[in-house]
């Protein structure tokens, strides 16, 4: 039996396989150990989204190259898995050959336990599954009351900038009876928030059952406190599901729509099949069915050719919906897809420019949204103490408690007593930075 370390990187998705992959690899009785210094494995769960995420393995790989060095009672072996292994692994296995035992895939990666036992030998795989299939997904190793819980994987849309499709294939949707009984296991195992995944959630379609089915059969069947899912395509939402959040108390009034570019002509480039004027009327009418819903958004900036004015289109849309969460990006250039080849890169200074002036923009309307909640009631999970808690305890005899709202934002409260993995109910009494200071009501 094997120490072995896991270290993840990317999307919800990736933080999901590898919470199932823990479950099973301590089923196959491994020992997890916390840090790397201590094992005889890593397996690097990898992503591919950006330029960033990859130098930032090739820097790991670096330090597992000297700790592997400095070690001489046995050798430490890696696994390079997931979405990086599927784009450049057989190039990263060339470079750290020393290391770097198995390259692994994004498709069947629970299968590389049979591996391990070669690996001991020192017998080099290559392991890429044929076929995806679902793990069933446990609780968070974080956080042991969340789960992500996967219901699709893959992607059938060709955003040209995205390498998503190419790593993780085309869309496979999970059974829907599968989905429903993993969902009732984890809340019995203590689960109280369900995030489903896929790409593309709303195209979720199984023997006629669509997302909505599946939203509302968890809200009724499962006993799940609360229900959120991600990621919304702007041209396959779907209305009911904002429906539902009126209807069951236990969806979130929570929505992740990610918007790209607030400019018709870039989202054209980028494939993304709406424009900006389809995309604005949907959340007017997100709005009309659930006014007080909490929005997310994700924006792409410098995409090749955007203009300056093109830019502000982004920063106009952006203005007018008024996102409470956004996560904003430079646009990177990915080989192996469409946009690599594309004429008129914008310079990174520019870029960068663009990227300062939403992200300062932002925190102007998160603050102004944040005052807004000043006095409302509601309920909150808690996951974690404050990096502060320490200081607030020797000054007060209190620790400082993070959770999220029902509608997702995230709220701080002082108390003598545990408030981790509770549903309590709070009231926000003031705003600070991306924070709202609640009390216990
Ligand atoms: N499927 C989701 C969707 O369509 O919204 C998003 C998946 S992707 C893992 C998460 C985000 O990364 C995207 O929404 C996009 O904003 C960003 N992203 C993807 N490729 C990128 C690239 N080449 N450069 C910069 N950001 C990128
Ligand atoms: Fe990538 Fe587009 Fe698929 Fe999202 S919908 S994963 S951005 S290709
Ligand atoms: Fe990254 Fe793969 Fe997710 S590329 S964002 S880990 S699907």
């Amino acid at each position: 039996m094997a120490k072995l370390f896991f270290e993840t990187y990317g999307c919800q998705m990736n933080l999901a396989e590898a919470d199932s992959l823990v479950t099973k690899s301590e089923q196959r009785g491994h020992t997890i150990v916390e840090c790397p210094e201590d094992a005889d494995i890593i397996i690097i769960n990898t992503c591919s989204v950006r330029l960033t995420a990859e130098n930032h393995v090739i820097g790991r790989l670096g330090y597992y190259r000297m700790l592997n060095k400095e070690r001489h009672d046995r050798d430490l072996r890696i696994i390079l898995m997931g979405c990086m292994s599927e784009n450049v692994g057989l190039e990263v296995k060339k470079q750290f050959s020393d290391i770097v035992s198995i390259l692994w895939g994004t498709y069947n990666k629970d299968l590389f336990l049979d591996y391990i036992e070669d690996l001991v030998v020192k017998q080099e795989s290559l392991g890429f599954g044929a076929a995806y299939s679902f793990m069933p997904a446990t609780p968070s190793k974080e956080y042991s009351f969340k789960a992500f819980l996967p219901i699709s994987h893959g992607c059938n849309k060709h955003c040209s900038y995205c390498i998503v499709p190419k790593v993780r294939g085309l869309e496979k949707n999970r059974d829907f009876q599968e989905i429903i009984d993993n969902a009732k296991q984890l809340v019995d195992e203590g689960v109280k928030e369900l995030c489903l995944l896929g790409q593309t959630i709303d195209t979720y379609k199984h023997e006629g059952k669509r997302l909505p089915d599946l939203l509302e059969t968890i809200a009724r069947q499962s006993g799940a406190e609360r229900i959120t899912f991600l990621t919304s395509h702007p041209r396959e939402f779907l209305y009911e599901t904002i429906e539902l959040m009126n209807t069951y108390s236990n969806m979130m009034p929570f929505l992740h729509l990610p918007f790209q570019s607030g400019n018709s002509r870039i989202l054209k480039l980028m494939k993304r099949n709406y424009n900006i004027e389809e995309y604005l009327e949907k959340v007017e009418n997100i709005r009309k069915i659930r006014p007080d819903i909490i929005l997310s958004t994700d924006i792409i900036v410098g995409f090749p050719t955007e203009t300056e004015a093109e830019f502000e289109d982004t920063l106009k849309a952006f203005k007018t919906v008024r996102y409470n969460e956004a996560f904003m990006y430079r646009y990177n250039t990915r080989p192996n897809t469409p946009a690599e080849n594309f004429e008129g890169q914008v310079d990174e200074e520019d870029k960068l420019r663009r990227l300062d002036i939403l992200v300062r923009t932002h925190r102007g309307i998160m603050s102004e949204l944040l005052a807004g909640q000043i006095g409302s009631k509601t309920t909150a999970l808690f996951d974690r103490e404050s990096k502060y808690s320490d200081k607030i305890f020797a000054e007060t005899g209190q620790k400082q408690y993070l959770g999220r709202t029902l509608n997702n934002t995230v709220c701080i409260v002082d108390s003598s007593v545990d408030l981790r993995g509770n549903v309590l109910a709070v009231e926000l009494y003031d705003s600070l930075n991306a924070v709202m200071k609640a009390k216990l009501i």
